[in-house]
């Protein structure tokens, strides 16, 4: 594809987070067209055109019409999880590059085929995490680069709510993609795997914990009201990972749990030389022994470290690479490499074993 040439993007999918992804294309105007929108639901397609002045004739109700009508060039993904693997099969078939929501499928199975198939087709496939993007992140990524941390030990995650079941989608429901794990654990090892240089995982157990979110909420709340009727979800689950270079991550992740803060999204990571402390939109703090003493590092000063930043740079970087061959941050590889352990950790939670990687 010439480099002069913007490329036509369909979204498919505009539900709650479509948004930030039109106001990172927004920014980028330069290199992307937004040539269609894709919802079952009338009402999304509608706030499309009007917020974004999308033609009449550029909505659509389902993506197989879309791709034979538009022919655009990539598809942005924002559809349910479960939805994940057969729209992207469907636009990869069609000669579209794919940009996929996380995460990338519901299992492991799901994502290599998705992988296999865009790379018959020589086609652009990215997973949609954002923290890498990140400035905070990045620091620690070169704090690790520099040896600061000495041999990695262990990592403390926690992406914990205390009453946080989304009250739309499809959240609610395990065979519909939903649950702490698949929602938002992934952001959290992805991560976690991402600053300490996505080591090889040996082994992991996990539990999750049941039957909360089934429960009408009682208590005040900003949102009380998710679909209990059919929640089947843990409210809870807990997961420890070993790696091949004998690090050890530590997670917990909730939907519904008793905690003192309404959320808590940070890790802790330790090394030999060093240590850090990773905060959710914050500044992060290092920690390492310098002339004698114990010291607590902290940048002076960081860029933005707010999602419309991230949202934009995740997107600029598959743009591009779409547009000129240039590599993804974030292939289907590495969706494929965190949907491996979230599948082990879903099947020690069952099985109730450890679970060999
Ligand atoms: N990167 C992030 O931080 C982040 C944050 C939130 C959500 N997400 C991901 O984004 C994706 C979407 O999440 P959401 O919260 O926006 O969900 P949502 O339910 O708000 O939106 C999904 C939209 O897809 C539409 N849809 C569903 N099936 C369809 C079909 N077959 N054809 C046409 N339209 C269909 C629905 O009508 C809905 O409007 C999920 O994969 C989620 O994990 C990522």
């Amino acid at each position: 594809m010439p480099e002069h040439k913007k490329l036509r993007v369909a979204v498919i999918g505009c539900g709650m987070i479509h948004v930030e992804h039109m106001q990172g294309y927004a920014e980028l105007k330069d290199k992307v067209e937004i040539v269609a929108a894709v919802d079952r639901k009338r009402e999304c397609l509608e706030a499309v055109r009007d917020k974004w002045g999308l033609p009449e004739n550029a909505l659509f109700a389902d993506w197989d019409t879309m791709l034979a009508e538009v022919r655009p060039d990539a598809v942005d993904l924002c559809l349910p999880n479960y939805e994940h693997f057969p729209a992207a099969m469907d636009a990869i078939a069609a000669g579209c590059h794919v940009y996929c929501e996380k995460p990338l499928g519901m299992n492991a199975a799901e994502c290599e085929k998705m992988i296999a198939a865009a790379k018959a087709k020589n086609l652009k496939l990215a997973v949609g995490f954002q923290q890498e993007y990140c400035p905070s992140t990045e620091v620690l990524v070169n704090a690790r680069n520099a040896g600061f941390f000495g041999e990695l030990r262990s990592v403390h995650g926690s992406l914990l709510r205390r009453r946080g079941t989304p009250n739309w989608g499809t959240y609610y429901s395990r065979e519909l993609g939903g649950g702490p794990v698949l929602d938002i654990l992934v952001h959290l090892l992805d991560v976690i795997t991402h600053v300490c240089g996505r080591p090889e995982p040996a082994r992991l157990s996990a539990s999750y914990f049941y039957g909360e979110g089934k429960n009408p909420c009682d208590v005040f709340c900003s949102a009380p009201d998710w679909n209990s009727r059919d929640y089947n979800v843990e409210d809870l689950a807990v997961a420890q990972i070993t790696f091949r270079n004998g690090l050890v991550v530590q997670l917990e992740t909730s939907y519904i749990n008793h905690i003192r803060e309404d959320c808590v999204y940070d890790f802790k990571l330790s090394g030999a030389k060093g240590g850090a402390w990773w905060r959710n939109g914050k500044a992060p703090e290092l920690y390492a022994d310098r002339f004698g003493a114990m010291m607590n590092i902290t940048p002076a000063y960081l860029p933005s470290l707010g999602r419309p930043d991230m949202f934009r740079r995740k997107l600029d970087n598959w743009v591009t690479a779409c547009l000129t061959g240039s590599a993804l941050m974030l292939p289907g590889e590495i969706g494929l490499y965190i949907q491996r352990m979230l599948d082990a950790i879903a099947l020690s939670a069952k099985s109730g074993k450890e679970v060999e990687l």
